[in-house]
């Protein structure tokens, strides 16, 4: 036993100094477990609270879409200026080197084609495959209003309970069918029933009207889903618009991959999403980074 010092004690304790209890920077998610809270925090950014994720998972439903042709040729050089990938399993496995340092939300449902009803998704990928894949997130499709909704909704509140089980949260992914109003009162609906259902975040459209009501009504952080190809500027100022109302961050796909300077773009929108940038100065620097190259 060494020599009982209690002055050297009392120092090294430092009984004047009390320990830190860190709260944490996203919303709703005080209350999660230290697992999930680091992996949302793999996915969100510390600094700003927000993330920019690259949805290339289009394939799962509509083969090889544009731009995502040859993911190895097009996508790898996007990586460094993302901060998660949402992903598959088969491209990520086939494609994604396994030592980024990206986070990875990967596509756990599916079932479904282009050619036939999209709503009658299932679970596609056990969970173990997710934990040996070492993602930080899965991201279900809900059908909210949908031909298949319940199938749809119960596939994300299973998911909810087995990450529960391992610490490991689930993005709900709020899809629209095409007969259905792209609103504030819908996606007010929508995500709001994905979060009472468990969901740790959600991914949202945005509206021109009331984008800022769904994501005060939404207790979890929403991710703004980028859809179809629109001029750049018009993809930076809504990535903006939604942002500043209140998204905390982006789920861009298309207008990444599909631009005419994908690199440039995506290191444009990352300047809106975590450095508040405008959209006029983001399509410069966008502008600028395509014209070097
Ligand atoms: C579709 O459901 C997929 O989840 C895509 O990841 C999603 O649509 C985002 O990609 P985009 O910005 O191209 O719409």
């Amino acid at each position: 036993m060494p020599e009982h010092d209690k002055q050297k004690e009392a120092k090294e304790c430092y009984p004047e100094i009390p320990q830190k209890t860190e709260g944490f920077y996203l919303k709703g998610c005080g209350s999660l477990d230290w697992g999930m809270k680091n992996r949302m925090g793999r996915i969100f950014n510390s600094e700003s609270g927000r993330t920019v994720m690259l949805a290339i998972d289009h394939g799962y439903f509509q083969g090889p879409t544009s731009g995502l042709e040859r993911v190895d040729l097009n996508i790898l050089p996007l990586i460094p200026y993302a901060d998660t990938l949402m992903l598959t399993r088969g491209i990520l496995r086939t494609i994604i080197p396994p030592s980024i340092t990206q986070s990875i939300v990967l596509r756990v449902s599916g079932g479904s084609s282009i050619l036939k009803e999209l709503s009658n998704e299932d679970i596609a990928v056990d969970i173990e495959d997710t934990i040996r894949l070492n993602a930080c997130a899965m991201a279900v499709q809900v059908f909210v209003g949908g031909e298949y909704e319940r199938q749809s909704i119960i596939n994300m509140t299973k998911m909810v309970d087995m990450g529960t089980r391992y610490g490991i949260p689930t993005l709900a992914v709020t899809a629209v069918g095409k007969d259905m109003k792209r609103d504030a009162r819908y996606f007010r609906l929508a995500t709001r029933i994905c979060a009472e259902l468990g969901a740790h975040y959600i991914k949202s459209y945005y509206v021109e009207d009331g984008f800022e009501t769904v994501a005060a009504s939404c207790p979890v952080p929403i991710v703004m889903a980028g859809g179809k190809k629109i001029p750049e500027l018009d993809a930076l100022t809504m990535a903006y618009k939604a942002i500043q109302e209140g998204a905390a961050g982006v789920d861009m796909g298309r207008n990444i991959f599909q631009s005419e300077a994908p690199v440039a773009m995506i290191q444009a929108v990352n300047a809106v999403v975590h450095k508040n940038e405008s959209p006029e100065k983001a399509f410069e620097m966008y502008n600028t980074l395509k014209n070097e190259g």
